[in-house]
């Protein structure tokens, strides 16, 4: 059985050809990066235009690495909901033209539920193979019930999986999804689009440079003197350094709800405060060297990274250790933070040794269509033969939110 996944809710134009026996036959993702970074961020109209540009070559190519063609396609899948209105009706109308046109069966799928299924993506053997070559260490296996984290760009969960299809979400951000406030914090710098991966590689400069080690002296003077510049990872804790008390919001609001607003306004502040009020142009922000500014920023992004990281994992384990869950995973685009996956990994292995921990492979962390063709394999598996007919109704709609 084979299925065309179709993935185009934001920004990233996808199409997949999964096998419910061989697994993962192709994935091809068209990023709109380029286009997005020079406006710093997506631009819905921008973002549809483009997608109707990239559809049918992506679909062509996504088949014919898969050696296959659409008359032996069995059934399509397509996110239909949550997303930008206009790039979700670019992937749904493709699908549902391709659904009519060839008669196949075509299923609507919940771009979060995509997400959590990257954590169940098998890859064929050829794929399989290059991981191995790309030192990816294997996943663990998977069992239920699982909590899993789900950060991505507009969205930030914490979801009790307790079997396949069936979710319970435990909270969720009041405010700015986690991935929004890395984008948030990148604008604040003067750092390009796509901010989270930028954040996330200046903090990784920041502890290459200055790897735990313990200092004496001042924050105050450290960026004064970069040469200085010392910092640990107990530095980045609110009691050790005053001056950078970037808060930790709701750690213990008894909840498994977030809030990252505030992090991104004291961010602002301490940032507008070190740069005499305001905050740099681009071109200030991205000079290269080992420049006081440049040196400022990479402490910023660390000690921003370090807060988001401690809030998401402490949130994960003490939901994991309230569910007894025997799996503890995390998916979506801020699941690609390698800082995240080490803290997650660490906290696992220590207070919850005997829990599972499964981290999907980084491809399949952001945007992609494999994660929709892996959903609806396995809700076909749950379809009576006398049901499929009606997959070929096509009378679902586009939705901009809608949960789990
Ligand atoms: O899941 P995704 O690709 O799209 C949505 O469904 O929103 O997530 C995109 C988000 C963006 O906010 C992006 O900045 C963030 O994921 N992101 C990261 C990293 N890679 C992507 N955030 C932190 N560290 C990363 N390495
Ligand atoms: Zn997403």
């Amino acid at each position: 059985m084979k299925i065309l996944g179709i993935e185009t809710s934001c920004d990233e134009t996808a199409a997949a050809v999964y096998d419910s026996k061989e697994g993962l036959l192709s994935n091809v993702v068209a990023s709109q990066i380029d286009i997005h970074k020079k406006t710093g961020g997506v631009v819905p109209e921008v973002a549809s235009r483009a997608h109707v540009e990239q559809i049918i070559p992506v679909i062509n190519e996504s088949l014919k690495l898969a050696k296959t063609s659409l008359e032996k396609i069995d059934y399509i899948a397509v996110t239909h909901a949550p997303g930008l209105i206009g790039s979700l009706l670019v992937g749904v109308n493709t699908a549902k033209t391709l659904s009519m046109i060839l008669d196949k069966p075509l299923l609507p799928i919940n771009h979060l539920e995509g997400h959590i299924y990257a954590n169940f993506i098998r890859e064929n053997e050829n794929e399989k193979l290059k991981m191995k070559n790309c030192g990816v260490a294997s996943r663990q296996l998977f069992k239920f019930p699982a909590v899993i984290l789900l950060v991505s760009g507009g969205h930030t969960s914490l979801i009790l999986m307790k079997g396949h299809g069936k979710y319970k979400t435990l909270g969720e951000t009041l405010d700015d999804a986690a991935g929004e406030a890395f984008d948030k914090v990148a604008k604040i710098l003067g750092l390009e689009y796509p901010g989270g991966p930028n954040v996330s590689r200046m903090a990784e400069e920041y502890r290459r440079k200055y790897p735990m080690t313990k200092s004496q002296c001042p924050i105050n003077d450290q960026i004064q003197n970069p040469k200085n510049l010392h910092a640990s990872r107990d530095q980045a804790k609110p009691d050790k350094n005053p001056k950078f008390m970037f808060p930790r919001s709701m750690l213990n609001s008894g909840d498994f709800n977030f809030s990252f607003s505030g992090l991104k306004t004291a961010v602002l502040y301490a940032w507008q405060r070190e740069n005499g009020g305001r905050t740099l142009r681009r071109s200030e922000a991205t000079g290269k060297g080992p420049t006081s500014v440049e040196a400022r920023k990479q402490m910023f992004t660390y000690e921003f990274e370090e807060a988001v990281v401690d809030i998401l994992a402490t949130k994960t384990i003490s939901a994991a250790k309230k569910y007894k869950a025997k799996t503890v995973s995390i998916c979506g685009g801020v699941a690609a933070n390698k800082r995240l996956r080490e803290e997650i990994g660490d906290r696992v292995k220590k207070l919850l040794p005997t829990t599972l921990l499964n981290l999907p492979p980084i491809q399949y962390c952001g945007d992609n269509a494999a994660m929709i063709a892996c959903v609806a394999s396995y809700r076909i598996k749950k379809i009576k033969k006398e049901e499929i007919k009606k997959l070929k109704n096509l009378d679902f709609e586009v939705e901009s939110n809608k949960n789990l």
